[in-house]
């Protein structure tokens, strides 16, 4: 079948796309991303990724050029051309071809690429619950930006896989992070933990939708910073991101070793998050 991605404002046939050598994103990782979950044909959040695609570019002082409905109606395209049911749309944006220097300019053309792949979501693994390795986190200090450069999430998820676990949770000193690819929650004493949205983690969209769930459901929570002791001494432990959603998690090891019990807070949760989905992408 005729594959269909995103190149700058048009959706064309694969064939006919294509990289320059010097393109900025693949040079330096000089570029920024957002990943969008498609269910019954209908993409979760657009909005909420589109304001987050924007501030990485604000933040990286690159020019983005959609406005939001064009940023949606690119997605829309993407999931029609490529007869996506259930799956992800993945749109990045780098700060275009020039000759290599370090030094970029404010005023470089954007050059925006985006596909869209068949994907379910991980129904196992929210049922059973994963595996997970406690690693440091070696990233830079700017994880709020979602960029291209994700060696420090490459390393720890590869390393993460070479103990059988599904995710790498991460922590800086014995403050725990966010996994390498997901945001981290613990639950004790029924109240929910999460790191605060700074600029040591990615502020993730399932993370905030639960944040709103948390306070419609009036459970208690604090975005505040917690210890690997504290992860150690969780009642329950689970993980959010745009393909994992709300995941689980029942074993750590690495720098702790504990097991959890999937607990009726995360059960809870899941629930919430599956309606919330199902409203919004009209499922039934
Ligand atoms: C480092 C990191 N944190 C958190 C998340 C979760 O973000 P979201 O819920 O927007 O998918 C991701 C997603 O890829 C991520 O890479």
């Amino acid at each position: 079948m005729q594959e269909y991605v995103l190149y700058n404002d048009a959706v064309i046939n694969r064939e006919n796309a294509a990289i320059d050598m010097e393109d900025r994103g693949y040079l330096f990782g000089d570029g920024i991303y957002e990943v969008m979950f498609v269910y019954n044909g209908r993409p979760f959040a657009v909005q909420e990724h589109f304001t987050r695609f924007q501030n990485s570019a604000r933040k990286l002082e690159m020019n983005q050029p959609f406005t939001n409905g064009q940023f949606a109606e690119l997605t829309n395209e993407l999931i029609e051309k490529n007869n996506i049911i259930n799956g992800i749309v993945y749109i990045q944006m780098t700060r275009g071809k020039g000759p290599r220097n370090h030094l970029y300019e404010r005023d470089a053309e954007a050059i925006v690429t985006g596909f869209a792949r068949e994907m379910n979501p991980p129904k196992e693994a929210q049922v059973k619950g994963i595996r997970a390795l406690l690693t440091e986190d070696i990233r830079w200090l700017r994880c709020d930006i979602k960029s291209l450069n994700l060696l420090g999430n490459t390393m720890a998820k590869r390393k993460a896989a070479d103990y059988s676990c599904a995710e790498a949770l991460m922590h800086r000193d014995g403050i725990c992070t966010e996994g390498s690819s997901s945001n981290l929650f613990i639950v004790k004493n029924n109240v929910l933990q999460t790191h605060p949205a700074n600029h040591y983690i990615l502020n993730g969209i399932t993370r905030q939708f639960v944040l709103d769930i948390v306070k419609e459901l009036k459970l208690n929570v604090r975005e505040e910073a917690f210890t690997i002791e504290e992860l150690a001494g969780a009642d329950e432990v689970f993980i959010t991101s745009t393909t994992m959603e709300i995941t689980p998690v029942v074993s750590i090891e690495g720098d702790i070793a504990s097991e959890y019990k999937i607990g009726k807070v995360t059960r809870l949760l899941q629930e919430k998050l599956k309606e919330k989905i199902g409203a919004l992408c009209h499922m039934k």
